[in-house]
């Protein structure tokens, strides 16, 4: 499959539309900017999915952590009969996506993908679109954020794996005032992460809500936090021996030098490579490419955002 093949699947001209780059575009549906490709795809997800009360969700906005947070949540739930999946398996195939991959295949209808008890399905689509199906049932909800710079930079930088991003380069400026005004995938950025926040702070029990700056500060403390809200916590004389093995094993360096996850080939349904879910995973890394009143726009964005509704980053 040819990197980023362009399809238009909307000759409607009424919906709202704008270019992302190259050639590029991205739908205004239900509020948010939904990318050509996941169009469809996210309009089934609504119609068609049915959770599970068994179900985890692993809900994010692109580039924040949802790779780690896939593979965690793997471990966490499966522990030692999954131990060696992670060697062999991408988290991304192991962990499916449901408008990136379980509904971009299927005909609409809800499909069958495992005959495990737990399903662990990841999704980007924000909550003012999924909500209400999430709601449906008695579904988990686990949400990873990050930092709005470094999110932005991780995103500018997995963009240029594109083939088509050397014969048109989607510059770091027009990224900037992309993510500025909201126009990326599955954005506004900030209206993504405070509604998913807003509901794990109106029901904890519900909504598990963590910054990959969290996780990178002390790994243990999250993970046995998460074991907790999914109802299968560490027990017993090795509880924290199993956590730290987990911790490690989910880590950067473990993850990223897997041959599967260092692999230039591209998965079947996904345009880009399976390494490129795996740069540098550091935090603060934006301070290398924005310049100063790229950031300050940025931080001005945040302040105006976040700290209002006491999210501080
Ligand atoms: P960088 O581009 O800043 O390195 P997502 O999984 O949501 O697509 O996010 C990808 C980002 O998470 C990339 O960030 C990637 O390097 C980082 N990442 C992937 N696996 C990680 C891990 N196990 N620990 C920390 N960061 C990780």
């Amino acid at each position: 499959m040819e990197a980023f093949a362009y399809q238009n699947p909307h000759p409607d001209s009424a919906i709202q539309k704008q270019k992302w780059f190259s050639d590029e575009f991205l739908y205004k549906f239900k509020g948010s900017w939904i990318w050509s490709t996941y169009l469809e795809s996210t309009k089934k997800v609504v119609e068609n999915f049915k959770p599970l009360p068994t179900d985890v969700i692993l809900a994010s906005f692109p580039k924040t952590g949802t790779t780690w947070l896939k593979a965690l949540l793997h471990s966490i739930i499966f522990r030692s009969s999954e131990e060696k999946s992670l060697i062999f398996n991408h988290p991304h195939e192991l962990i499916p996506s449901l408008e990136t991959k379980l509904f971009l295949e299927s005909n609409g209808k809800d499909p069958e993908f495992t005959d495990q008890k737990v399903r662990i399905l990841g999704t980007h689509i924000p909550y003012q679109i999924i909500g209400d199906v999430l709601n449906s049932s008695d579904c988990k909800i686990v949400y990873v954020t990050r930092n709005p710079k470094d999110t932005l930079v991780s995103l500018w930088h997995f963009i240029q794996k594109a083939k088509k991003f050397h014969e048109d380069p989607w510059t770091l400026e027009a990224a900037v005032d992309q993510f500025c005004n909201g126009v990326l995938p599955f954005g506004p950025y900030y209206d993504h992460v405070l509604a998913y926040r807003e509901e794990s702070l109106k029901r904890p029990w519900k909504v598990f809500f963590v910054t990959f700056e969290e996780l990178k500060e002390d790994g243990n403390k999250q993970v046995k936090r998460l074991a907790g809200f999914l109802g299968c916590p560490f027990e017993g004389e090795n509880a924290e021996e199993k956590i730290e093995e987990i911790v490690k094993s989910c880590g950067f360096e473990t993850l990223s030098n897997h041959e599967v996850n260092k692999s230039s080939e591209t998965p079947e349904c996904f345009p880009l490579p399976y390494n490129s879910f795996f740069r540098n995973g550091k935090v603060g890394d934006h301070i290398n490419y924005l310049k100063p009143e790229m950031i300050h726009q940025i931080d001005a964005i945040t302040r105006q955002k976040f700290h209002a509704s006491g999210f501080v980053y």
